[in-house]
Parts: structure tokens; sequence; C-alpha cells
């Protein structure tokens, strides 16, 4: 839909990528209400104070985007997660399978209703690359994102002919907080590329308009993702650098972003 006749429920609003999302929706004539669990930084924004991962978060997230009459949800809250399996607790992988996965499948759930009554809405996922091409260091975060590609594949499907679109956005790997150290030496190691949060902001704005079902960003990693789908197998033999990248990690490697999962 056209970017002015858009009214965004965006979570993850507080975030590196979230931030430059509100900036540029705003900017190019949209509405946008941010979810977050604190308080809004600024007070003349539309903002529910709310945590993902509990029933009253979503059912408060939820109430609110009805009464303001959202349109378009971009689902763009999410944890991080690097580091060698056996290191990672199993509460660790419940938080971020809840926060990445069911967190926005039950949202969307809840919002489908007030949604399919709508002349025209959509939904996008923020996925990742990393949902598509699993990486050393990467299971639980890319086992979540994996999670979040098949849900949106199977709901756009389920949906196809009615009023809601279902769309994917995968950033590769961007420039804020949510990775630390141990993931920043590992890109660097590994010769991986980054985005600034804007050009994922911009992605955006442009899925929103030409509602396609995906964009994935970055055209190595497109490439890869490609490749991966069709010969996944042969490609298993191309991870040594980012091996040894995941032995030699710092050991904030638990605690990528400096945040608590
Ligand atoms: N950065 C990357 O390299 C990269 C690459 C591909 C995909 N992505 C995806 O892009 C999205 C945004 O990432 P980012 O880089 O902007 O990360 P970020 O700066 O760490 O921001 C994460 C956002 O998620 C919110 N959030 C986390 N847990 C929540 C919960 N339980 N309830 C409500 N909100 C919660 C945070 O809100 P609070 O203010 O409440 O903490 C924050 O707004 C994520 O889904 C991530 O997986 C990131």
């Amino acid at each position: 839909m056209k970017a002015n006749q858009a009214r965004v429920l965006l979570t993850g609003a507080s975030g590196g990528i979230g931030q430059a999302m509100a900036a540029t929706l705003r900017g190019a004539g949209a509405q946008v209400m941010g979810v977050g669990r604190h308080p809004a930084a600024r007070t003349d924004q539309a903002w529910v104070q709310a945590d993902l991962t509990t029933v009253e978060g979503l059912a408060a997230v939820a109430g609110a985007a009805a009464a303001w009459r959202a349109n378009v949800v971009v689902h763009a809250a999410g944890v991080p997660a690097f580091g060698p399996l056996p290191g990672t607790p199993p509460a660790q992988m419940m938080a971020v399978l809840q926060a990445n996965l069911l967190a926005p499948m039950a949202l969307t759930q809840a919002l489908l209703p007030q949604l399919q009554r709508l002349p025209k809405a959509q939904v996008v996922f923020v996925g990742s690359a990393l949902g598509r091409i699993g990486l050393p260091g990467f299971s639980v975060y890319g086992a979540s994102k994996a999670g979040l590609h098949g849900f949106a594949e199977a709901l756009r499907r389920e949906l196809a002919g009615g009023p809601v679109k279902v769309q994917t956005l995968a950033p590769r790997s961007t420039r804020t907080a949510f990775n630390g150290s141990a993931v920043q030496a590992y890109n660097q190691a590994t010769g991986t590329a980054s985005d600034a949060p804007e050009v994922v902001a911009a992605a955006l704005l442009a899925l929103i308009q030409n509602e396609a079902a995906e964009a994935f960003l970055g055209f190595p990693e497109r490439l890869a993702v490609r490749l991966n789908g069709l010969l996944g197998a042969l490609l298993d033999g191309s991870f040594a650098k980012h091996r040894r990248s995941l032995q030699a990690a710092p050991a904030d490697h638990l605690n990528p972003g400096g945040t608590t999962p």
C-alpha cells in the first residue's frame, strides 16, 4: 500500500533497526505505533509499553493496535543468540524461541480477525538471512528465524486471495547493539558484510509499497540463500572459517547484545 495510507504497528521500535524503521516510515507519510518494554523515548508518538513474551503484553498490544486501527503490522522485536550449542543454556533457547518465534505468531493470530475486516492489510515478519542459511554459532537464533520464515510462508498461502498480505523481510548482519563483540569479531574473521539500519528501513518501506512476498538484503546473501535452498548439503564444506572463528570467539558469546534475553 502507499506509505501515506499505512498505519503501522511496529514491534522492536526502540531497537537499532526499529528506530530507523519508525523514522523512515514517518518520513514517508506513514503513521507509526511503536511497541517496546520501556516507556516511549518521545512523548509525541503512539506507543504501547509491553513485554511480547507475556500473555498480558500480547493482549495489551493487540487491543491497542485494534483501537488505533493498525493496517500494517511489522514484527521487528527480537533477541540475539550466538555461540556453540553446548554453551547455550536451555532457558536461553526457550527465551529466544519465545521472543523471536512464538510472540510474533501469537500476536499475528490475535490481530488477524481485525485485519481481515479491513479492505487491505499487511503483516511483515523481520526474519534473517540466517533463517534460510544455517551458520555455525547460530543454531538457536537460526532456528527461531527459520521457524518465522516457515510460519510466514504457510500463512501467506493460507490467506491468499483475502485482504491480508503476509511478507518477510530478511536483513543480513546489521550494525546495531544486537551484535556484540563476539559477533562483530566473527563477521570480521569471516568477511561477513553488514548494513546500516537505515538500509533495512528503506527495504521495509519498499516492501510495504511493492507488496512483494519477501525481500532478502545483500547480493551474496541472496545468492547463498538460493544455493542453500537448492543444494544445501553441498555447501556443508564451506564453513571451516566460520567454525574456526566460533572457537576463537570472545567470552561474551552467550550474551552478545549485552542484554539478558
Ligand atoms: N542486527 C542484526 O544484525 C539483524 C540481522 C537480521 C535480522 N535482525 C532482526 O531485526 C530485528 C531488530 O533487530 P535490532 O538489530 O534492531 O535489535 P535491537 O537493537 O537489539 O532491538 C531489539 C528490539 O526488540 C525488542 N524486544 C526484545 N524483546 C522484547 C520483548 N520481550 N517484548 C517487547 N519487545 C522486545 C527490544 O525492545 P526493548 O526496548 O523492550 O528492549 C528492541 O526494540 C530482530 O528481529 C532481529 O532478529 C537483526
